[in-house]
């Protein structure tokens, strides 16, 4: 393959999947074009063809993060949305899970209706996915307490001493601070439209994949994805059909420390 692992690649990411072996990669966590909401530099999308090479180079087990809104068209949502989602499911990957990322600030309002503060992550995997390490929140009380047991028929409580953990697994809701530095510290990202927060990217990378793992972003604009991959010691492959965001991408992930690639173990 002629493929390296740890580079950024600018071309369509439909025929740059394509020279990709199958079953090779184990996490992706990518943002698409949607709606033409924003103009990227040679935009172009085709989601069934994309959905088709990622459920082929996945690995079995492996999970595609997909990150995604919808535009309001004449008071009308997309729902783009949902159909790229059905689109995943019919070819071939499991709708794991419909995960909500919320913004912490927001500026578009609606004078009609309340102001949109989320994107859907959809969590599609090749079959169960293989790795899952939870991430984990403080509860808000923690320690022992009298708990109910069981209710019985006459009404009256049973309650137990019980322990109350200190924490528990995350919601699927996560919310994000967005905008400098919010979404990231590195002032060049936002020469690119719609950045990742950088805790997203890295939140999805810890839960789904291991050390030493492939992480993939097709789209990968600014490099967020393929940057928190190399900061959490994973190794990353990112393809953008923009020469100027490829630029910036590389720019980025040079100026992170943190280097590792099973090319060089
Ligand atoms: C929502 S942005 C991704 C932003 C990225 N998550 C980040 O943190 O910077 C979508 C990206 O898809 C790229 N794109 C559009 N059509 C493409 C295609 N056919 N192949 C590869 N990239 C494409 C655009 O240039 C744009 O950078």
């Amino acid at each position: 393959m002629e493929i390296k692992l740890n580079e950024i690649y600018c071309e369509d990411c439909v025929s740059f999947m394509k020279k990709i072996d199958d079953n090779y990669i184990d996490l992706t966590v990518t943002s698409p074009p949607y709606d033409n909401l924003r103009n990227y530099n040679g935009y172009s999308f085709d989601c069934e063809k994309i959905a088709k090479e990622l459920f082929r180079i996945t690995k079995k087990g492996g999970v595609v993060v997909w990150v995604v809104g919808d535009k309001i068209v004449k008071g009308n949502k997309t729902l783009t949305s949902f159909k790229h989602a059905l689109t995943f499911q019919t070819v071939g990957f499991n709708v794991h899970d419909v995960m909500i990322y919320k913004k912490k600030n927001t500026p578009f309002m609606r004078s009609n209706g309340y102001t949109n503060c989320f994107e859907y992550m959809f969590i599609f995997s090749k079959g169960s996915p293989k790795t899952f390490n939870p991430i984990m929140e403080p509860t808000a009380r923690n320690g022992y307490e009298m708990l109910v047991a069981n209710k019985k028929a006459d009404g009256v409580n049973k309650k137990v001493l019980g322990k109350l953990n200190k924490e528990k697994v995350k919601t699927n809701i996560w919310e994000y601070a967005v905008g400098l530095g919010g979404s990231t510290k590195d002032k060049i990202a936002f020469n690119h439209p719609a950045i990742f927060p950088e805790h997203l990217a890295e939140d999805h990378i810890l839960s789904w994949s291991n050390k030493n793992d492939i992480v993939f972003d097709p789209m990968c604009g600014s490099g967020t994805t393929c940057k928190m991959a190399k900061v959490n010691l994973r190794n990353y492959i990112g393809c953008d059909i923009s020469q100027e965001y490829v630029d910036i991408a590389k720019k980025r992930i040079e100026d992170t420390p943190i280097q590792i690639s099973l090319n060089n173990l």
